[in-house]
């Protein structure tokens, strides 16, 4: 495999490192690296940069050459201060060294893995990402190495895919090599939660191995919480992202009551939020998107499945999830004929198309499908995202960003992603706005969805 350099020449001077927290345990004069990440996406690259911001001499790994290029040019997804870490470890090559060279990685001395772990079209737990990494990881490890993974996944896949196999290869697990899982917790294009001031939990295979585990979080992670195995550290993260959905399930479920009963619903939880204990804001919405939310509860059910548990409220709101872009599609319609008009040939023009505002990231975006029903059912419909200039449907279909949104001249208009930078000034009044934000108050005679 190919491995990715900055070369010396293209370095501008080195600037001074900064050391956040210092490491709790030497670097070892075994390994030419503190850490490797393996998976550089919106997750891995963030903490390798974090961990390179916290003094520690990273090798930063990916499959792919293009995500590595990518990186290279400065062209990744990130917010400003990673941006800024970014362009300081490119200037410090041996620090932070870009590869896709797997045999590299016996040169950390702790393996961190952050690959993807999506679902397939039939919401079945795609593992082969992780599979592989693992794999790789385990055919690499010798003497002293820890391996954490950080990947959301199912309950045991720590134990199935890195210790279980790393005692095949004749290690013993706690005193050769550590193993451990701590589930990342970042939220990208959130600058309010730095990923440092984010408490992690670590679980690991034996009291040595969470020791170990810990250690390697404390290097750049404010908290660290420690939970007696691996198991739990895995259902924690489950707990947290299941959670989310079943409370964004009855944020549009109270959404859909209060139109029907004609009562603000964005008034009524901020007004339920004045409580300071029992109630945590959620908002209802156009649908889930992104890596976790739409994936993460279906390596649970996934699991209990197996197992014949049943898990009820949890199925009804990934169902209900799921069916919410269709039920925007529905709203959009009866508005257009509730303006006398019909959906064949309507002007549709769709405000924003990523999942969440502020990222670039499209995946599981509910617009991406909202967008095709809508064409299924002969709208003629366009977008507006500065932060996704091109997009590809499921159909085949594709799309780019229109330069001059009013000049569409749209007879209905879906705000379903609002980026803080984005322009709504060209909204002329002509057009009716459904407000599949529930939250932009400022357009004038918008209807809710
Ligand atoms: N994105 C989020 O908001 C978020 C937040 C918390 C946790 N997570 C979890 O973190 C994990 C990673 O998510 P992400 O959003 O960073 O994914 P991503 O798709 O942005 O990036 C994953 C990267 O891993 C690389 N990769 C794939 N297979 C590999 C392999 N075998 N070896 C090396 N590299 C490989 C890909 O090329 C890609 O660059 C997932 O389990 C996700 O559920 C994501």
């Amino acid at each position: 495999m190919s491995t990715i350099d900055v070369r010396a020449d293209e370095l501008a001077p080195s600037q001074p490192r900064t050391h956040d927290t210092a490491p709790l345990t030497p670097p070892s004069p075994a390994f030419d690296f503190d850490v490797a990440i393996v998976g550089l996406g919106y997750v891995g690259l963030p903490t390798a940069l974090a961990y390179h911001a916290s003094g520690s001499r990273v090798l930063a790994l990916d499959v792919s050459p293009r995500r590595l290029r990518t990186i290279a040019a400065r062209g990744a997804d990130l917010i400003d201060t990673d941006r800024e870490r970014l362009d300081t470890a490119l200037r410090t090559p041996a620090a932070f060294r870009l590869t896709s060279d797997t045999a590299e990685l016996s040169r950390a001395a702790a393996i961190i893995v952050c690959v993807p772990t999506p679902v397939d079209h039939q919401q079945v737990p795609d593992l082969a990402p992780l599979r592989a990494a693992c794999a790789t990881v385990v055919a690499a490890a010798r003497p002293g190495q820890l391996v954490m993974l950080t990947s959301t996944t199912y309950v045991g896949c720590t134990h199935d895919l890195v210790e279980a196999p790393l005692r095949e290869r004749g290690f013993e697990i706690g005193r050769d090599v550590f193993v451990t899982f701590s589930a990342e917790r970042i939220d990208p294009g959130n600058i309010g939660f730095a990923q440092e001031v984010v408490p992690r939990v670590v679980g690991g295979a034996t009291p040595q191995c969470e020791e170990e585990g810990a250690r390697l979080l404390a290097r750049y992670a404010a908290r660290v919480h420690r939970v007696s195995s691996l198991a739990t550290a895995e259902m924690t993260k489950l707990l947290e992202n299941t959670f989310r959905a079943v409370n964004i399930a009855l944020a549009n479920e109270f959404a859909d009551i209060c139109g029907a009963l004609d009562v603000p619903v964005t008034e009524v939880i901020e007004a339920a939020s004045t409580k300071p204990y029992g109630f945590m804001a959620f908002y209802p919405g156009p649908g889930v998107g992104g890596h976790c939310i739409p994936c993460d509860p279906h390596y649970l059910l996934w699991q209990l499945k197996a197992l014949h548990v049943d898990a009820g409220v949890i199925t009804e709101a990934m169902t209900r999830i799921a069916a919410r872009p269709r039920r925007v599609v529905d709203r959009i319609r009866d508005v257009l004929g509730r303006a006398g008009k019909g959906t064949l040939g309507a002007r549709v023009l769709v405000v924003g198309v990523t999942y969440k505002p502020d990222v670039a990231d499209l995946r599981e975006s509910p617009a991406l499908e909202i967008i095709d029903h809508l064409i299924d059912v002969g709208a003629e419909v366009q977008y507006v995202d500065t932060h996704a200039p091109h997009i590809h449907l499921d159909s085949g279909r594709e799309r780019d960003s229109l330069p001059d949104p009013a000049a569409f001249h749209p007879d209905i208009v879906l705000v379903h992603t609002r980026h803080h930078d984005a322009d709504l000034a060209w909204l002329d009044g002509d057009a009716v706005v459904v407000d599949g934000t529930y939250r932009s108050s400022d357009i004038a005679g918008r209807v809710l969805l």
